[in-house]
């Protein structure tokens, strides 16, 4: 791991952000239980830092979808390769996203979810490239970083399955050969 990342979201403003929104989500969902859908791979460190600082009965599930495109842009066309273990009828569930970019993967699931009738939706996603967005059904009900136009990496988030356990989030820099 020598390549050259240059930093965007330090590991302790990360800590800050994580906190504020559980401080958040503590207020709102006072005296309930709280479904959290971690959506993998790349929800799963920022899911289980919130799950510790959330004040609350909570159940934690887990989704893997992968969404059919050329690579580099997603289509909307999603596929489901692990789908929750418990139904979702009547509970109050929080998706727990790691960016929302295009926002088709997040329209198709928010709609797959739905069907099931939760008590309520929200999706809690810690960063959100607006620049990109393409279908914007599914806004995010909690947000952490507002970012710009940049492919990003760490925290969970991969450049081809790598660089996901780095504590910070950063961007690749080009290298210099
Ligand atoms: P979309 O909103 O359907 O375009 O796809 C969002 C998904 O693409 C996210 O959940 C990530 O898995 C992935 N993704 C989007 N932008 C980035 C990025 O900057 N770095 C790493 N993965 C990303
Ligand atoms: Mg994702």
């Amino acid at each position: 791991m020598n390549d050259n990342i240059k930093v965007m979201i330090s590991a302790e403003e990360l800590d800050k952000k994580v906190s504020e929104l559980a401080k958040q989500i503590n207020e709102d969902y006072k005296g309930k239980t709280v479904s959290l859908l971690c959506v993998l791979k790349g929800g799963v460190v920022f899911t289980v830092d919130l799950a510790k600082k959330l004040d609350l009965d909570i159940e934690i599930d887990f989704m893997d979808i992968s969404s059919y495109g050329d690579g580099t842009e997603s289509t909307g066309v999603i596929k489901i390769n692990l789908d929750l273990e418990q139904p979702i009828t009547g509970k109050h569930v929080l998706l727990v996203e790691d960016i929302i970019d295009s926002g088709r993967t997040l329209s198709r699931v928010k709609k797959h979810l739905l069907g099931q009738r939760p008590a309520s939706f929200k999706i809690c996603t810690l960063l959100d490239k607006p620049d990109r967005r393409v279908v914007n059904d599914a806004k995010p009900d909690y947000t952490g970083f507002v970012i710009p136009d940049e492919f990003v990496i760490g925290y969970g988030l991969d450049y081809a399955q790598k660089y996901r356990n780095l504590p910070y989030i950063g961007v690749l820099q080009p290298s210099e050969e």
